[in-house]
């Protein structure tokens, strides 16, 4: 059991897109109305839009913000306030903006209202460091944190790539520390694995994308984690040695983060073990210190201090200074170490990962050549591949015996679950993707065709044989849908005679066969096209829906946060004579869980609009409230 105290650090947060516009009604709530925006100048534009909102509640602008706020600026940013009459000030920009706005409130009293561009996450910390000619102070103080914080994710749009990455992992460096921080408690924990998993998974995004909004909302949450992380646990060695570099060798701050962390981290890494251990679960490597600099070497980098300018004579006296005084850090540190330290650094090498596995690579090749004389020469390589990938998956994760015999226990239990009506194993490959990466690599090679998708465990052969037009939820609770789509083959010809056979869950997401209650088959049919390649039904609008989780499965996806839901969907197998069967899903654009369908099952080809049916019905039944769903098939020759 833990004991620990947290001080959480009270602010008010405002999170989303656009959310720049909502900044007169922050000042108000302030009880505000005279304003000071202090910015980046290179977000002129999007202040001069803050400008005509705010109308004359604006007095003052101040855009020389600089790195390090020197107390020569704040002075000139003051002169500015004290002319304004200024009762609210707003800070816009990166945390060079974030620190004047701090060091303009804690010398007035006035409150402020941060408006963060990057990563820094600095708007959420009760921090704040001032240099003075070449000194720089830090100090900690409840009333230097920003009262409110506004994060608008349109602003993070127009942040450079590299910019991104090194505010990026800057922002990861403040969770790293704080995972092994003296102060660390499981809350901070969470935070800091929560800010490291998103930012990780949106820099790489962000990098091929810089406009992805998703992904770029993903960083800026992670980033706002990762600052609260900052403010409420104590910093080490890293965050010491980019004071150090920063502040005596004029390094640029976000970019030193980035070249020193893994070295730190690999420096730490054996005094701090369960530490790197979430650190590399949140990357989703086996060693964090390798993964992190493989993460930014993926990211283009930089990698060394060279590179940023510092000058090798300088390493001597950064150890010196970054050990004169002693700090809190999970490893003991000398003089020594850090000028190894920064030697690694200043070249850009790869840190070592941990301790080289002896090369068994002799066994691999053994047991690959045991079956050599395999007659079948696809069966030779599948199996002799088999055996690689999977040698190569214990190698490079370091398997402990202990989490091998648990693989094998989750697999014993995934087998005794099978039965007659239940396929836990398929369920495993589903959830894995596999099922999705077969079903792609076999029927959707060609962008001529309708994209497939799994056949799920749901479907059974040899369903009734209904008219066209016929309803197949007779009597059924939901919303009634209209199905009318047809088939066509790569030329656009219709394609008459095709067997189409459809399923589906029902209003509360249940398939028949999940009904106990249920005697005989509803929601599925078999149709044939007419002579248009036609096909048209009435049935309800299907729901989205859990798969099967009461078994390994289930607790495999609750064990690692994901949740069992399939998006709303129809399922489509259509047959016929000289063409190549079609097994697919359409799905209801606007339905839940489309961006994180369970299995993998959704492509963008197969959302469709189930619109709202107006007027009369096609047939003339009598109904309200319905849906239409129009879709054509297009299927390959055999
Ligand atoms: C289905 O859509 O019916 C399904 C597919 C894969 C796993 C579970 C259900
Ligand atoms: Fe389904």
């Amino acid at each position: 059991m833990t004991s620990f105290v947290y001080a959480a650090h009270p602010a008010r947060v405002v999170f989303g897109s656009g959310t720049l516009d909502q900044l007169p009604a922050e000042v108000r709530k302030l009880r505000r109305s005279r304003v000071m925006v202090v910015h980046d100048r290179a977000l002129g534009g999007a202040v001069d839009r803050v400008a005509a909102a705010l109308g004359t509640a604006l007095v003052a602008r101040f855009d020389g913000v600089a790195m390090h706020t020197p107390v020569a600026v704040t002075e000139q940013a003051r002169a500015v306030l004290d002319a304004g009459e200024v009762d609210c000030i707003v800070s816009i920009g990166g945390g060079s903006a974030t620190g004047l706005g701090k060091a303009l409130s804690v010398r007035t009293g006035l409150p402020q209202i941060a408006v963060p561009s990057t990563y820094a996450g600095s708007e959420v910390t009760p921090v704040l460091g001032e240099t003075d000619g070449d000194v720089k102070t830090t100090r900690s103080a409840p009333e230097i944190l920003p009262e409110t914080v506004l994060y608008d994710v349109d602003l993070t749009l127009g942040l450079p790539v590299p910019v991104s990455v090194t505010s990026g992992v800057n922002a990861m460096a403040h969770a790293v520390e704080a995972l092994y921080s003296a102060d660390a408690n499981p809350v901070t924990d969470e935070l800091a694995a929560q800010a490291i998993t998103r930012l990780a998974r949106a820099l790489p995004r962000i990098a091929a994308d810089p406009s992805d909004l998703d992904a770029r909302s993903d960083a800026l949450i992670g980033a706002w984690l990762a600052g609260t992380c900052l403010g409420v646990a104590g910093m080490g060695l890293h965050h010491k040695l980019c004071h150090t570099l920063g502040g005596s060798f004029n390094l640029p701050h976000a970019q030193v983060h980035t070249v020193v962390l893994p070295h730190a981290m690999a420096f730490n890494a054996a005094a701090a073990p369960q530490a790197m251990r979430r650190v590399a679960g949140a990357l989703g490597v086996p060693d964090a210190p390798t993964g992190m600099y493989d993460l930014i070497v993926s990211l283009g980098g930089p990698t060394s201090l060279r590179e940023l300018g510092m000058a090798r004579e300088d390493l001597p006296a950064a150890a010196r200074l970054a050990t004169s005084k002693q700090y809190p850090n999970p490893r003991p540190v000398t003089a020594d170490d850090v000028a190894d330290l920064l030697q690694a650094a200043y070249a850009g090498d790869r840190p070592d990962g941990p301790a080289a596995v002896p090369d068994f690579g002799w066994l691999t090749e053994q047991v690959v050549a045991s079956f050599g004389q395999a007659p079948d020469p696809r069966i030779r390589g599948l199996i002799g591949n088999l055996v690689r990938t999977m040698h190569a998956y214990v190698r490079d994760n370091d398997l402990s015996q202990q989490e091998w015999q648990f693989g094998v226990d989750f697999l014993t239990r995934t087998g005794q679950l099978c039965s007659d009506v239940r396929q836990e194993f398929v369920l495993l490959s589903d959830t894995l993707g596999v099922s999705s990466m077969v079903d792609l690599l076999s029927n959707s090679r060609t962008p001529d065709t309708t994209p497939s998708a799994v056949l799920g465990p749901f479907y059974l052969p040899g369903p009734p044989v209904e008219d066209l037009g016929a309803d197949i939820a007779p009597g059924l609770p939901g919303t009634p849908l209209w199905t009318d789509v047809s088939v066509v083959d790569t030329d656009g010809k219709p394609v008459a005679g095709a067997v189409v056979d459809v399923w589906q869950s029902n209003d509360d997401g249940f398939y028949d066969v999940q009904l106990p209650e249920q005697d005989g088959p509803v929601l599925r049919a078999r149709f044939r096209s007419d002579a248009d390649g036609r096909v048209y039904f009435w049935s309800i609008l299907p729901s989205e829906y859990p798969i099967p989780d009461d078994g390994p499965v289930g607790q495999m996806l609750a064990a690692t946060g994901r949740h069992p839901y399939r998006a709303p969907h129809l399922h489509f197998m259509i047959d016929a004579p000289g063409y190549r069967r079609l097994i697919t899903q359409l799905f209801v654009a606007g339905g839940a869980y489309l961006d994180s369908d369970t299995v993998f099952g959704v492509k963008d080809a197969l959302v469709v609009d189930f619109a709202a049916g107006a007027g009369r019905t096609p047939d003339g039944r009598a109904v309200t409230d319905w849906r239409r769903l129009s879709y054509t098939f297009r299927i390959a020759t055999a």
